[in-house]
Order: C-alpha cells, then sequence, then structure tokens
C-alpha cells in the first residue's frame, strides 16, 4: 500500500459570532462594503479563555468520531497554524496530550494561510514513504485575538476555526499532484511584526500596535488571483489533468472577489466552488478543512470525484493540491 486517502474530517467553530452590523457599530464601515468588497457577513470569535488548542481539539474530536477512529491509533499529529498557544512549546504537543495521545508525535507548521495545503502536501508523503500510517493534520487560528479591533482594513476580515483531516494509508492513492512555493523578499506585505526575535515586544512596540496583525490588502490582493491560478494549473498538469476535470474546487476562503476571479479563469461554474467565506470570514489555515468538512456533511462530495485544494497567504506562500476522493 503506497497510496494515501482522506479518512475522516471534522470541524469547529467558536460559538460566539461577530457580524457586519456589529462592526458597523464601532468602526467606520458598512454591511454594504463588507459584503460587496469581501463576501463576507459573519465570524465566529473564539473566547477570551478559549486559545488555538482548544479550537483543535474540538475539530480534532469531530474527526474522531465521524471515522470512528481512536486518538491512540493516530501515529502523528500536526498543526497547522499563525496563532499558536505560545511560541514554544507547539500547539500540536499539547493537542495529543488533550486527547490522551502522550508520546505520539506532534508537530505545528507555520505557513499561514497556505499551510494547510503545505501540511496536506507532507502527512500524504510522510503517509506514502511508509513513514506513518495515520496522521491528524489539523488547521486552526484563533486571529481574533492578534487583530486591532480599530482597523477597519483588516477588523473586518478575520475570523477563528478549526477544521481535522485523518488521512491514512490506502491501496488506492488521492493525492494526485502538489504544487507550493514562497517568496519571502517582503515579508511585511502580511506579518504579524512584533513579538518574534527580530522584534521583540517592548512598551514602545506595544503603543506601536506592533502586536497586531498588518496586511497590505491590495497587493495581496492582485497576487493571490495569480498564484491561485498559476499553482492549479501546475498542479493539474502534472495529475495529467483538465480543468473540466475537476468536481470541486475548494479554495481558501480570503475574499469572495479572489475566490470568484481565480474560478473565473479556472472555468469553475459557481455550483462546483465551495464556498463558506459568509459564514466565517477568513480563517487562515482553517478555512480549507472547515470549507471540506462542510461539503461533506452537505453530501456535495462523492467518492471518485477530483477536488482541487487552493491557498495562499503570507510569507508570501501558495499552493494547490489535486486529490482523488476515496
Ligand atoms: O488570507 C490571505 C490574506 N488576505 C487577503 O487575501 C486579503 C486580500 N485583499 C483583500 O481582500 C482586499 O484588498 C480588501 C478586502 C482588504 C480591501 O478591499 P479593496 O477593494 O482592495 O479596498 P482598498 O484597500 O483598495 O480600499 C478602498 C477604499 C479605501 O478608501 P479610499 O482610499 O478609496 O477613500 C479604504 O480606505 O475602501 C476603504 N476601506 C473601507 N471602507 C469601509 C477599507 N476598509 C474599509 C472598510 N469599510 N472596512
Amino acid at each position: 500500500m503506497n497510496g494515501v486517502k482522506i479518512s475522516a474530517v471534522g470541524h469547529y467553530a467558536p460559538a460566539a459570532i461577530l457580524t457586519n452590523e456589529d462592526l458597523e457599530k464601532t468602526l467606520d464601515t458598512s454591511d454594504e462594503w463588507i459584503t460587496t468588497r469581501t463576501g463576507m457577513k459573519r465570524r465566529h470569535i473564539a473566547a477570551e479563555n478559549e486559545a488555538t488548542s482548544d479550537l483543535c481539539i474540538a475539530a480534532a474530536r469531530d474527526a474522531l468520531r465521524n471515522g470512528k477512529i481512536a486518538p491512540s491509533d493516530i501515529d502523528c499529529y500536526i498543526v497547522a497554524t499563525s496563532t499558536p498557544d505560545y511560541a514554544f512549546p507547539a500547539t500540536a504537543c499539547i493537542v495529543a496530550a488533550q486527547l490522551d495521545a502522550v508520546g505520539k508525535p506532534a508537530f505545528d507548521m507555520e505557513i499561514a494561510c497556505s499551510g494547510f495545503i503545505y501540511g496536506l502536501t507532507l502527512a500524504s508523503s510522510l503517509i506514502r514513504a511508509g513513514v506513518y500510517s495515520r496522521v491528524m493534520l489539523i488547521g486552526a487560528e484563533s486571529l481574533s485575538k492578534i487583530v486591532d479591533r480599530s482597523d477597519r482594513s483588516t477588523a473586518i476580515l478575520f475570523g477563528d476555526g478549526a477544521g481535522a483531516v485523518v488521512l491514512e494509508a490506502a491501496a488506492e492513492n488521492s493525492f494526485l499532484s502538489s504544487e507550493l512555493g514562497a517568496d519571502g523578499r517582503r515579508p511585511e506585505t502580511l506579518c504579524l511584526l512584533g513579538g518574534g526575535s527580530r522584534r521583540r515586544l517592548t512598551a514602545e512596540s506595544l503603543k506601536a500596535g506592533e502586536q497586531y496583525l498588518r496586511m497590505e490588502g491590495r497587493e495581496i490582493f492582485k497576487f493571490a488571483v495569480t498564484k491561485m491560478i498559476e499553482a492549479t494549473g501546475i498542479a493539474l498538469h502534472r495529475a495529467n489533468l483538465q480543468k473540466s476535470d475537476v468536481n470541486w474546487l475548494i479554495p481558501h476562503q480570503a475574499n469572495k472577489r479572489i475566490i470568484d476571479a481565480a474560478a473565473k479563469y479556472l472555468e469553475m461554474p459557481e455550483e462546483r466552488v465551495i464556498v463558506n467565506i459568509e459564514e466565517y470570514g477568513n480563517t487562515s489555515a482553517a478555512s480549507i478543512p472547515i470549507a471540506l468538512s462542510e461539503a461533506l456533511t452537505a453530501g456535495k462530495i462523492k467518492p471518485g470525484d477530483i477536488i482541487v485544494f487552493v491557498g495562499f497567504g503570507g510569507g508570501l506562500s501558495w499552493g494547490a493540491v489535486t486529490w482523488k476522493w476515496a
């Protein structure tokens, strides 16, 4: 067996909801602007005492329940996140321990919104190489904790949540191809400036707001459309697939206009593109697995369907994976 398949999927979103109308009350913005410019209506927001590991655990439990899998049957835990509980230790270690899987290998991956795509490539490769038989991959974020609530250009965009998939060895191979890329020449295009080894948090840096996420929205917009199209084209070519072979496009949910522009170029009709941005906003590494989980629950995806997962974000980074659903 040197194939891999996704055998279980789950997700979790915090109970509290922040609507466009709520944002109108505190910011110089409007439901109309947010809806037409982004497609977003609501975002789920983690409670003050709810950290990223808590979101991961809830999503992981959902996946384990759906797949009737015990936590100890998972050989390795991977969490893709930019909002870990701590700079270290890895959030995945906390998650595995809370799931009663102490002793299993566990680590985090940080590639911002591309985290799930990179993680899918890595986890599939670990399984296909025979290193592990079952890997839990979780994309999770508590972005509300690093958003400046007074900055209308970012406060309206981001939400919290987690999506989890269990990958396991299979006779048939679902992982058809991958295209990943990164360009770190201008990290400040999308970054959390303070708190790392380059710029420590001091009274001055806190005053300057370096504890909050920053983004050059227009730059990212152009880059996102280009890279989604490019990466998808390369991944399809590698898998020897045509655009018309694709049943489902599951893109990172950053902006409905970005998704529409990429879908148009890829000739994907609206009904074959999974979009849930209205409900969650941008949940970075969590957006693709949450969208997958919801599409499965809705009974949309059938065995044999070809899926393109495609994402982009901080780094800058991007990636696409083609997948045959088992
Ligand atoms: O996960 C990956 C990371 N993030 C992304 O992928 C985000 C990519 N970028 C975007 O989605 C879009 O660039 C945004 C949604 C962030 C912004 O939309 P835009 O159409 O690019 O707007 P803009 O930044 O060009 O701003 C247009 C106007 C500006 O006013 P002026 O200069 O034309 O007077 C902004 O000040 O809209 C103003 N504006 C707002 N107005 C009302 C910016 N934010 C808001 C707001 N409400 N929330």
